[in-house]
């Protein structure tokens, strides 16, 4: 193998599609929170909820260092501790969604999305821990995939940040 496929600099074009659906979900997020912002939706929202505040402090660093981590040198120690913390953000995301029922006042379909990382984040990582890299980046690459579609769907209209964005 040579050096740019141990070092991961190559991108591969499913990792650059999916960066990009990152970028655009990540874009339009803040475009929310802006507009809520600006419009006073924010502040008329019930964002003291404390599952929602925790999913929305796990998710929100979780769509750029994930993008970040996509992208940079693999392997190193920095990407380690980087993979870490954002493996670590998203088993918060998937575990405090289970104290978010808004949708259908019960668990709701996304929840499977919830179910599905808790068990992808630690394949992943024992994946790492077992060299099989490309596996690996398998796995962690799917799971920024679901981040990135989450964060999508949370701009429909009806929910919150679709409020935000659409009010
Ligand atoms: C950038 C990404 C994400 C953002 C901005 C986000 C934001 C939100 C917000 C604002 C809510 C509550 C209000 C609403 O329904 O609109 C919510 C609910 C929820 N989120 Fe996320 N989320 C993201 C990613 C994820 C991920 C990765 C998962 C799964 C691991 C997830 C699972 C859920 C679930 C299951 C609910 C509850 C839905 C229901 O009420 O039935 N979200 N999210």
């Amino acid at each position: 193998m040579n050096d740019l496929g141990h070092s991961g600099l190559m991108i591969p074009t499913r990792d650059r599609l999916i960066l990009t659906l990152g970028v655009i979900a990540g874009g339009a997020i803040l475009l929310a929170l802006v507009h809520g912002l600006a419009s006073g939706a924010v502040a008329r929202s019930s964002i003291h909820n404390l599952w929602l505040s925790v999913h929305l402090i796990a998710v929100l660093p979780a769509l750029p260092l994930g993008a970040y981590v996509l992208v940079r040198r693999k392997g190193d120690a920095l990407h380690r501790a980087l993979g870490k913390l954002w493996a670590v953000l998203m088993l918060v995301a998937a575990l405090s969604s289970f104290g978010l029922r808004g949708l259908t006042g019960s668990l709701s379909p996304i929840h499977l999305l919830s179910l599905l990382v808790l068990v992808m984040i630690p394949r992943g990582v024992l994946l790492a821990r077992a060299h099989r890299i490309e596996a690996h980046r398998r796995v962690m690459s799917l799971t920024y995939l679901g981040l990135a579609v989450a964060g999508l769907f949370t701009l429909l209209p009806g929910r919150l940040l679709g409020t935000w964005l659409f009010s």
